[in-house]
């Protein structure tokens, strides 16, 4: 059974999670490990209404992580083009050869994800919780801000991130956690947003600590700007 924070926070997603187009259906079987690997490395500093497009001529044009190992360098960069960091494209496509070089599967789990071209903390997490369902934890800038304010995280970023890791490790269901991250996102995104968080309709309002001080706006804590 899940924590009740969990399973309040999961009974949300079911109802509420937005429709994308790497996702499966919100409890049904996992999705196709390439889709999310390469939803998640678009999504990389790149908003989800930017990539949704990117992310659908790429899969038209490479359905498999084997097609797109063998599409000439010069393509893929072409393809990314506008999605900028095109380290990441570079990366992408080494990753998509290492992984074809292995019969087109994708390592199961975080370390072995880690491991791959590209692949950061970040990314290992939620490939590892979204494709195949392992517990991991997944922290990205949206989950961040849910955390700080769920937990009234008083250090400012980013010296608070370890603290904010240690609260998302506490929080993360044994089942369930790519659902449990995707909804961290899909809150941080729509409800738990920078400004004027819109907490009457928050799944975790009962349990946040900052909605308790009346300012949730006021985390994650922003270091004092330097005197000049
Ligand atoms: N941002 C990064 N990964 C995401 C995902 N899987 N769903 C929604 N937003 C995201």
């Amino acid at each position: 059974m899940p924590a009740p924070l969990a399973s309040a926070l999961l009974d949300w997603y079911d109802a509420h999670a937005r429709t994308l187009p790497w996702r499966a259906a919100p409890g049904t079987s996992a999705p196709d490990p390439y889709r999310v690997w390469l939803s998640e490395v678009m999504l990389q500093q790149t908003t989800v209404a930017a990539v949704k497009s990117y992310f659908a001529e790429f899969t038209r044009r490479w359905p498999t992580v084997t097609a797109l190992a063998e599409a000439p360098e010069g393509e893929v960069m072409a393809a990314w083009a506008g999605l900028g960091y095109y380290a990441r494209a570079r990366n992408l496509l080494a990753c998509a050869r290492v992984v074809a070089a292995r019969g087109g599967v994708f390592p199961d789990t975080e370390d072995g994800l880690r491991a791959l071209p590209g692949l950061g903390a970040y990314t290992a997490a939620a490939v590892a919780a979204i494709a195949f369902g392992r517990r991991a934890v997944v922290v990205d800038a949206n989950v961040e801000r849910v955390v700080s304010r769920l937990f009234a995280v008083a250090e400012p970023l980013p010296g608070s991130r370890p603290a904010i890791r240690r609260h998302a490790d506490a929080i993360t269901p044994e089942l369930r956690a790519g659902d449990f991250a995707q909804a961290m996102m899909d809150l941080g995104a729509t409800i738990c947003t920078p400004r004027s968080p819109r907490c009457l309709l928050c799944p975790l309002s009962a349990s946040c600590a900052a909605r308790k001080t009346g300012e949730p706006e006021r985390f994650p804590v922003k270091a004092a700007k330097k005197p000049k």
